[in-house]
């Protein structure tokens, strides 16, 4: 089935990073780095290799670092090339959007994630977008966004990332109700932001990956506050499940929470391994520290 195409993604960077300070004191938590890039690239990688052409960052304050960094920056690209680091050069080069490929607007007040997407609704539009959330970083064969992607093709609506966490972590999430399907695909029932863990419907969360349709802005205009007093996206999701289709997928692949700090070192440690040119060296290194316990 043909259906509107996803063009657009919006990725939420306005979030102070507390949990990192001092480090992230004057510099933003989505710029920390995962081996040598920040995270933020990882998640504009994904949502690139999943189709998307624009990419809205939605900011705040302190974060013009964001901007420069998916620039052009000229000097320094002419001096790699003047002293023959093409290999660095070609890096740089593809990490960067093309030019009118971004899009940045601010967050004046941090009153939550409904509210910093309803912030993107005007250079969105009236079509479907996707929404990434750059503290998850999700590592696998094929991007998570890819894979809801194929979802979408195939059924059109709203479809979110899902997976499962432990009893004990369910509370920091938003997490679903399923009905009809099996898995890995469902069609939602309900959602709930940050359950009691005896009020919680499933073990599934919604993982910060996100298709949605225009009208999740009108529900996000007349959305009040909800968990932790902040204007929840998920509040806004609930009714639009009852206008439109709106499915479930459990992706395949390992999930970081680089808002965590543990989560943040089991990605460095992931990725690292993972690289050619480090995976070896860095294995013997782990071997060696961990031998040292
Ligand atoms: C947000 C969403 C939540 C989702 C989570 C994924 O929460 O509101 O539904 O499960 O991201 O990381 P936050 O982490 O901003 O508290």
């Amino acid at each position: 089935m043909s259906q509107r195409p996803i063009r657009k993604a919006i990725i939420p960077v306005a979030g102070l990073g507390t949990r990192f300070l001092p480090a992230t004191k004057s510099m933003p938590k989505e710029m920390l780095t995962v081996v040598d890039r920040p995270v933020i690239q990882y998640v504009f990688d994904e949502a690139r290799a999943a189709g998307i052409e624009h990419v809205v960052f939605v900011t705040g304050r302190n974060k013009g670092v964001i901007e420069d960094h998916f620039d052009i920056a000229y000097e320094l690209e002419e001096t790699l090339a003047r002293r023959n680091k093409t290999d660095i050069l070609r890096t740089v080069v593809a990490a960067r959007p093309r030019p009118g490929e971004t899009s940045f607007t601010r967050q004046q007040e941090p009153l939550g994630l409904g509210h910093a997407v309803w912030c993107a609704r005007d250079i969105i539009g009236n079509e479907p977008f996707a929404l990434l959330l750059p503290d998850v970083l999700i590592k696998g064969k094929t991007g998570c966004l890819s894979q809801m992607m194929d979802v979408y093709s195939e059924h059109g609506g709203n479809v979110i990332a899902v997976e499962e966490v432990p009893p004990e972590r369910i509370d920091q999430y938003g997490v679903v109700e399923i009905g009809d399907g099996s898995d890995p695909l469902w069609t939602v029932t309900g959602m709930v932001e940050k359950p009691k863990r005896e009020e919680a419907p499933s073990n599934l969360i919604i993982t910060g990956r996100y298709i949605l349709q225009p009208k999740i802005f009108d529900l996000l205009s007349r959305g009040s506050a909800g968990a932790g007093g902040e204007i929840q996206l998920t509040d806004s999701m609930r009714p639009l499940m009852n206008l439109e289709p709106f499915r479930a997928l459990r992706f395949e692949g390992s999930t970081y929470d680089c808002g965590s700090k543990i989560g943040f070192l089991a990605a460095n440690v992931a990725y690292a391994l993972d690289r050619d040119d480090l995976g070896g060296d860095f294995r013997g290194e782990m071997k060696r520290l961990l031998s040292d316990l």
